[in-house]
């Protein structure tokens, strides 16, 4: 929850005094001045990113590759063993000479190729092998073969060795290194594959950029605290992309022609076919794409993809979902809600006031959050006793969860470790975790010291077996005194301010404050405000813009000119994980890894270095949160945790949240394709900090963010410290907005669910790309300014300021596709490929019902709680063919092992509409009604089960064509799906 790009490059970064930090401190300690730590503390090394050096080698000119041989063939693939075809080049690194190669194909969708050193030994398997604990492999199915495999595998040593993997059905060619040398040393890797013309990549995560991928961009990969600046590498590893290639058919022989998206046209024919590339790597990466081809780097590891065929997008996400990383974990049916939080928020009365207010103005909330703020001197599992006391927590809290409401509170990544001179200084947290010895060491032996929130702190070690119980026995020593109903789990990357161990002396100046000034202290105001406030807030827009101004001359500094840079060379057979010699763009100061973050030699007590597993922190942090959560609710209640480091698998742990975007239309813009790549990456509940968390909101900006977010499975408003409160009832018209969307969202809360339920089940999307649901139009290949939800709501949003209108496509009208608009409930009438102007004043946010779909829904009310004790209805939007279908999935909406579940069928064709369940979950609420749109014809009856409808309920325009069948409530009194119905009309 900060972002600290700006902040460490100034020189105003001197310890402040005694008064400055105080405020924010209050009650943590005495009334002595605070150290603050000294901002040299996390400036690391200036180093040049390869990519950005012109004195770089070019491994590819300047290694000899290797040579096959010792070739053995098994029934489920072959194996080789490479050998170094000339003189080690050891570039940035030391070459390794001989590696064994495995081809396997594991099953008919799955290929898995790796290369590893043949001679790796205790010593140094953590350089080249990624434990199977941590991160597990894909395993071959019994019945694999070579014959049954969608893909084929050829090689050749011409001129060193390369491989090729074909698709088998096409004869096309997905993955191809021949032109290019395979360099494998200790502490680099690099490999080329081969694209098409005008490739359509997607993943390669985590980053804030463009949907499908630029075809000429530096992709780097490693865990990073770094707010969330554009295309570069932020919070999560996800080495996985999905490649999508689209075909022209030859009508007369057959021949899939290769057609570039950006010569298409909507209403032709065309195919489409997509696979999948996983990396199982935990090494800092490099992905560079560039015309016709994608390169990678690391920093080290070994060469373990998988390749999977699809052929479609959702057939890629299942099989690597399901193989590979782990489908993701079911939510709570509350999760849904509407989630308010800031940082800022000072104690339980304010809390109050908020769910107060929320009530008062008729606006859903569900969750209401804290930040760091609950916490005594920002130590994890301990309550300031002023601000947020236990006793008043236990009744706000009872209060709240009576309201049917939850709270979840921030939990940072560090602990605390106690100022050895200050005997009133206990931490009984940390004591525990001295006591079993569970904190990363550094290579010496000696305890990590780190610097956090609350100053020199420590960091479970999550290799250490007694890790996850220590944590659980934390969060459920904590739960007795705080009800708390999930776990934000912060700071992840893992976030540390000092470059390298900052020592064990510092600790007698514990607590300390933060090497950079926090949000509000004098020097660091926020006056920042979203683009186009100057138009619709000119006043407030030019103070602002003085105050930031004069904040800037006052601390304005003189800036160095000459930068010189280190330069790493390689010592042979010897690692150097502080400065490795390749130099990854990575985002913080100088691009050096120790920034910001525990250092590379951060050792666990396995003896794996951080280097070699930097990225995995939080997503075993997510797994240890998971396992404590499980034991606090006696495994009665599924976990509800938002992550902000993930790695590939932690989707079946935890939800992800955005990270610290800006208030800002871009930030609000790229929260589409962040929210997208996360459904590839197995993480579909996404969202991003509505209204935008760095700098001030507005209202503009607000009004249009509270709608987007109402379509994305998180839901939640976020803000910085000490910037403007931005709570929906902030602005009238705010408020107006945020409650037309999440009528909609409340009113659909039963198809969402189905919808987690549907990924957690069979590894399938929530938020989809136009691209996904349409694979045969190559036009819409790159649409990120609008998506679906599931496969039956498309929303198109407004994304930028001062609009009263958008532009939008509407996918497969040209081939039959019928979108009717959701509050007229008529068919849009549109052209293929075009994109037609819609109307969007402030406050409307188009969205559209697709021709086909059947949508189980219920009455929008101020908590899931009351939403799931009203009527049903269904919205039954026909196709140009007059068929439509839906599913909906209920159980209690909590618990781990659901004893009762309840799968219903809905299927509309020839004037009639069928329900048919299956499951022992009772839903008592009837059904109330069924709108049918799309119906040509006024019909003379309707019946239910063969009993004939009140006319007096039975409305039809013929001119929007919308059958509303109301009255059903007596028809079905047992419940909505006790029985299995046909209307027919
Ligand atoms: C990517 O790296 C190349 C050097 O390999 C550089 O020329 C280019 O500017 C970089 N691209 C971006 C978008 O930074
Ligand atoms: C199929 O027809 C196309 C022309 O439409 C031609 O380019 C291609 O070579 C033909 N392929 C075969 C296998 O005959």
């Amino acid at each position: 929850m900060v972002k600290l790009t700006d902040l460490l490059a100034s020189t105003w970064l001197i310890p402040l005094a005694s008064g400055a930090s105080q405020s924010f401190l209050t009650s943590t300690t005495t009334s002595q001045p605070q150290f603050t730590i000294p901002a040299s503390a996390d400036v690391g090394a200036q180093l040049i990113a390869n990519i950005d050096d012109p004195q770089a080698v070019n491994a590819q000119s300047a290694c000899p590759g290797y040579k096959a041989s010792n070739v053995q063939h098994s029934p489920r693939g072959f194996s080789a063993s490479l050998q170094l075809a000339g003189k080690p080049c050891n570039v940035y690194g030391t070459d390794i000479d001989s590696l064994a190669l495995s081809v396997e194909y594991q099953d008919s969708n799955r290929l898995n190729i790796q290369i590893l050193p043949t001679y790796v030994d205790a010593s140094n398997a953590s350089w080249y092998l990624l434990s199977e604990t941590l991160v597990p492999r894909p395993k071959a199915s019994s019945n694999a073969s070579v014959s049954q495999s969608d893909f084929l595998v050829s090689w050749s040593n011409e001129p060193s060795f390369n491989f090729k993997v074909v698709r088998k059905a096409t004869g096309d060619v997905l993955f191809d290194t021949e032109g290019t040398v395979l360099v494998y040393e200790d502490q680099f890797i690099e490999f080329v594959t081969a694209l098409p013309d005008e490739y359509n990549l997607y993943g390669l995560g985590e980053h804030i950029t463009q949907l499908r991928l630029h075809r000429n961009s530096n992709l780097t990969i490693y865990a990073s605290d770094d707010g969330t600046p554009l295309d570069s590498n932020i919070y999560g590893q996800h080495p996985f992309y999905l490649d999508t290639r689209y075909y022209k058919v030859d009508a007369q022989n057959g021949t899939h022609i290769p057609v570039k998206s950006s010569e298409a046209d909507a209403s032709q024919e065309y195919v489409s076919s997509s696979h999948g590339v996983f990396l199982r790597n935990a090494h800092g990466l490099e992905i560079l794409l560039r015309p016709q081809k994608l390169i990678w780097r690391t920093l080290g590891g070994g060469i373990d993809l998988t390749f999977y065929s699809g052929p479609t997008q959702a057939d890629v996400t299942r099989q690597y979902l399901t193989s590979t990383v782990g489908l993701p974990a079911m939510q709570q049916y509350s999760t849904l809600g509407f989630h308010q939080c800031r940082w800022g928020y000072n104690n339980w009365s304010e809390l109050a006031d908020v769910v107060a207010n929320f009530e008062k103005f008729e606006i859903p909330l569900e969750y209401i959050w804290t930040d760091i703020d609950y916490m005594l001197g920002y130590r994890n599992f301990e309550n300031d006793p002023n601000r947020f006391s236990y006793s008043e927590g236990e009744e706000f809290l009872n209060d709240l969860h009576d309201s049917g409401r939850y709270y979840v509170p921030i939990v940072d990544s560090a602990l605390y470790i106690p100022n050895p001179e200050n005997a009133s200084d206990a931490y009984p947290t940390y004591d525990r975790g001295a006591a079993d010895d569970v904190f990363l060491k550094n290579p010496d032996g000696s305890l990590y010291i780190g610097a956090v929130w609350p100053g020199y702190t420590v960091f479970p070690d999550w290799h250490h077996p007694k890790a996850v119980d220590y944590w659980t026995n934390e969060l459920v020593i904590w739960s007795k005194k705080v009800a708390f109903d999930g776990v934000w789990y912060d700071m992840s990357e893992v976030s540390s301010f000092c470059v390298g161990s900052c020592g064990s002396g510092n600790l007698t100046l514990n607590p300390a404050h933060p090497p950079f000034l926090l949000p509000g202290e004098p020097g660091d105001i926020i006056y920042d405000y979203p683009e186009a406030f100057n138009i619709t807030n000119a006043t407030e827009a030019a103070s602002a813009s003085a105050g930031a101004a004069s904040q800037a001359a006052a601390t304005a500094t003189t800036t160095s000119t000459s930068v010189s840079y280190l330069r790493t060379t390689p010592t042979p057979g010897v690692r150097n994980v502080e400065h490795p010699p390749y130099v990854i763009n990575h985002d913080q100061e100088g691009h050096d890894l120790s920034v910001h973050a525990v250092s590379p030699n951060a050792t666990h007590v396995d003896g794996v270095e951080d280097y070699d597993v930097h990225s995995t922190f939080g997503h075993q942090g997510l797994n240890a949160t998971y396992q404590a959560l499980l034991e606090v609710w006696s495994h009665q209640r599924r976990p509800f945790i938002i992550g902000r480091s993930t790695f590939a698998g932690s989707g079946k742990w935890a939800g992800h949240w955005g990270g610290d975007n800006y208030s800002k239309w871009w930030s609000m813009y790229y929260s589409i394709s962040q929210a997208l790549s996360f459904q590839l990456f197995g993480i579909p509940m996404f969202g991003a900090d509505t209204c935008g968390f760095t700098g001030n909101s507005d209202e503009e900006l607000c009004n249009r963010w509270m709608q987007l977010s109402a379509f994305f499975p998180f839901y939640r408003n976020h803000n910085e410290l000490s910037t403007i409160p931005q709570e929906p009832y902030r602005w009238a018209s705010v408020i107006e907005a945020s409650k037309t969307a999440m009528r909609i969202r409340y009113a659909i809360l039963p198809y969402f669910y189905t919808l987690l339920d549907l990924a957690h089940t069979t590894g399938s999307t929530v938020m989809r790309a136009l691209a996904w649901e349409f694979p045969n139009d190559p036009t819409l290949a790159s649409v990120e300014t609008q998506f679906l939800l599931g496969p039956s709501i498309m929303v198109i949003p407004v994304l930028e300021p001062q609009a009263d209108t958008v532009k939008g496509v509407f996918p497969g009208v040209g081939h039959g596709e019928v979108w009717y608009d959701w509050y007229t409930q008529t068919a849009v009438d549109a052209k293929p490929g075009v994109n037609t102007t819609i109307p969007a004043p402030l406050g409307h946010i188009p969205v559209y019902v697709r021709g086909g779909s059947v949508l189980p829904m219920q009455e929008p009310a101020l908590t899931t709680r009351e939403t799931r004790q009203t009527p049903w209805a269904l919205l039954t939007a026909l196709g140009s063919n007059g068929t439509a279908s839906g599913q909906l999935y209920l159980d209690d909406g909590e618990s781990v092992y659901p004893n009762a579940t309840l799968h219903v069928n809905f299927t509309a064709s020839q004037s009639s509409l069928r329900s048919s369940a299956r499951g022992t979950w009772h839903e008592r609420n009837p059904l109330a009604n069924v709108t049918v749109l799309g119906v040509s014809k006024e019909p003379s009856a309707v019946t239910l089960n063969g009993q004939r409808v009140s006319p007096g309920s039975i409305g039809y325009n013929s001119t929007s064509q919308v059958l509303f069948v109301g009255g059903l409530q007596n028809l079905t009194a047992g419940g909505a799906w006790a029985k299995n119905w046909v209307l027919e009309w």
